[in-house]
């Protein structure tokens, strides 16, 4: 595991975009696994930056996301998909067809499970999956549990995560009460991990996932077991360690 130390929260996004950059150079037609949720915003906005500079091209590039809310249409101004168009890909070459979210409104929760388990898989896996981290240390929506889960599941979101991202909803009873989110083991298998967090209100998570016990309770702890993951946190966020 590398960790590099950003001094802030912009100095965290332009290192992860220059990751993310490095990816797409090096291979045109990468798998990214992509991420949503404030801490990757800055990193999304530098990277339509340097598109637009002319410096990358993501016209062979596809992309997989991490998650989608259950029960939430594309046009929903918080669904991940509008989080995905507005921050990325609305400003990019990247083809529309090569973008992959889970269908927050399919009908049945298990064939979408195994619909979009497949997707990933006949894409050829994950070169690059980036990641944020909640303040419990759920990755994806994997929230702290007894045991990791493999493929891509719709789980029941935790009554803190709900009060977490209630700021983007008029009130929690708005927060939707069920997400889809790639599995643990879904995001074992990326070849690279890339690992964003930010602020000090997630430091001694971050410290009990990079240092900690490895454990379902901090879902993110399952990263000490991945052999290519890099860690890209401001310094507040390390401030624990
Ligand atoms: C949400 C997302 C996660 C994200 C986390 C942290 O629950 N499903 O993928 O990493 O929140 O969000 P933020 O970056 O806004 O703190």
């Amino acid at each position: 595991m590398k960790i590099y130390k950003a001094k802030d929260y912009q100095d965290m996004s332009r290192k992860a975009a220059n990751i993310i950059s490095a990816q797409v150079i090096t291979k045109p037609d990468c798998v990214l696994g992509l991420a949503t949720g404030s801490t990757p915003e800055g990193m999304y906005a530098q990277l339509v930056e340097w598109y637009k500079k002319g410096d990358l091209d993501f016209s062979e590039v596809k992309s997989v996301n991490l998650d989608e809310y259950r029960g939430m249409t594309r046009d929903n101004d918080q669904s991940y998909y509008y989080f995905m168009h507005k921050h990325l890909f609305d400003h990019v070459n990247i083809d529309p067809a090569n973008t992959h979210l889970p269908n927050g409104i399919a009908e049945d929760p298990q064939e979408e499970c195994i619909r979009y388990e497949n997707q990933i898989k006949s894409m050829g896996g994950v070169d690059l999956q980036l990641l944020g981290m909640g303040h419990n240390g759920h990755i994806g929506f994997n929230e702290p549990g007894d045991e990791f889960t493999k493929m891509t599941n719709c789980v029941d979101l935790q009554e803190s995560t709900i009060e977490a991202n209630k700021r983007f909803f008029a009130s929690a009873d708005d927060v939707p009460k069920q997400a889809y989110t790639m599995g643990i083991g879904t995001i074992m298998r990326a070849k690279r991990v890339l690992l964003m967090v930010s602020g000090e209100d997630k430091a001694e998570t971050l410290a009990k996932a990079l240092c900690g016990p490895i454990t379902p309770k901090v879902p993110a702890s399952v990263l000490q077991l991945h052999n290519d993951v890099v860690v890209v946190a401001d310094e507040a966020a390390l401030s624990a360690m």
